[in-house]
């Protein structure tokens, strides 16, 4: 067995283990990282244009109105660091508001993903200094300072309100070490989606043409691909809800019957109507995400919205002696 093989196979395994351990918990579990698969990847980005998921383009009309504030509270020669920059595309907008800026370093968990977009960015960015690293930023921050960029000055940017889908603790906790990339005098910008009307969120998160529906039920038949399970992806629905004390969406995936299901060899019987959680998106009032600032150690320094304030931009620092 060659070491390519055999790193598989050790994928698989803990792929298999941290599967079995959530759908054996109460309620049953998938960890919402396992949706992006190839296809899995392709479906959010076409949820993205979805008439009723509004985050992406809120995030888009804040960075392209008010890139200039932005930039000019950023001040000149900084070094961004983005968590999870995919394509980087809405990244553009910002590099190109930002003055002089002396670095940037895309982090991404897709190696081949990164590399492409990397090299798109140095044609179009030829005298800006641009390392990616290849890495799982949930498990550790790569440190800045090893990299061949300027780390004086440096920004993490988190996009996307991702921080939406960590529980607040383990939000505060991500939001802690991502500051903290730059050193003491790093600093965090970051995006979070508003609370707001439940029929809208609940909308964003089961669109018409059920393009969300087909993400939350592809996790399915990636485990049927990647560790030999047997869902039978027409037994399961899609659900959204919108849950008003945890102020969050829930995905669930619902049994639509009593069925018995193989996952890595193991058997399990599903009740009728029985869901497992796939994903939590946390959804927050400017002062709650204060709040999760705080809990970070950090202090927010700026807050940019949309015109219609339902999605937010802020920038946090660290709080001295925290
Ligand atoms: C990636 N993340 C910010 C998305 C969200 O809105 O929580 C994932 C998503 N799930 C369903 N639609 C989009």
């Amino acid at each position: 067995m060659n070491t390519a093989t055999a790193l598989n196979l050790d994928r698989q395994e803990s792929l298999r283990e941290e599967v079995l351990r959530g759908l054996r918990a109460q309620p049953r579990r998938l960890e919402c990282k396992l949706f992006y698969d190839l296809e899995g990847s392709r479906l959010f980005e076409s949820i993205c244009e979805q008439p009723e998921y509004y985050l992406t383009r809120c995030e888009v009309e804040i960075l392209e109105r008010q890139g200039a504030a932005i930039a000019s509270v950023l001040g000149p020669g900084v070094t961004l660091v983005e968590l999870g920059s995919g394509s980087s595309s809405k990244t553009r907008l910002l590099l190109d508001a930002l003055e002089s800026p002396a670095g940037y370093v895309p982090i991404d968990i897709s190696g081949e993903f990164l590399e492409e977009s990397a090299a798109e960015l140095r044609r179009v960015y030829p005298r800006l200094p641009i390392a990616p690293v290849v890495a799982d930023f949930t498990a550790a921050m790569p440190a800045v300072a090893e990299l061949d960029v300027p780390a004086e000055r440096v920004v993490t940017f988190f996009s996307g309100s991702s921080i939406g889908n960590f529980d607040p603790d383990a939000a505060a906790a991500l939001m802690r070490s991502a500051a903290a990339i730059g050193g003491a005098e790093g600093c965090l910008l970051i995006a979070a989606d508003l609370r707001k009307d439940p029929k809208v969120l609940e909308a964003a998160y089961d669109d018409a043409a059920g393009v969300t529906a087909a993400f939350n039920l592809n996790v399915l038949g990636r485990l049927n691909r990647d560790i030999g399970a047997n869902f039978d992806v027409d037994g399961f629905e899609h659900r959204a809800v919108w849950n008003p004390d945890a102020s969050r969406i829930e995905m669930h995936i619902v049994s639509r019957g009593q069925q018995l299901v193989r996952v890595g060899g193991v058997s399990l019987e599903l009740a009728a109507g029985e869901a497992i959680v796939s994903e939590h998106c946390y959804k927050y009032t400017i002062d709650g995400f204060a709040e999760i600032g705080r809990m970070a150690g950090l202090q927010r320094e700026a807050l940019w919205t949309d015109s219609g304030e339902r999605y937010s931009l802020q920038l946090f620092s660290q709080s001295a002696g925290s």
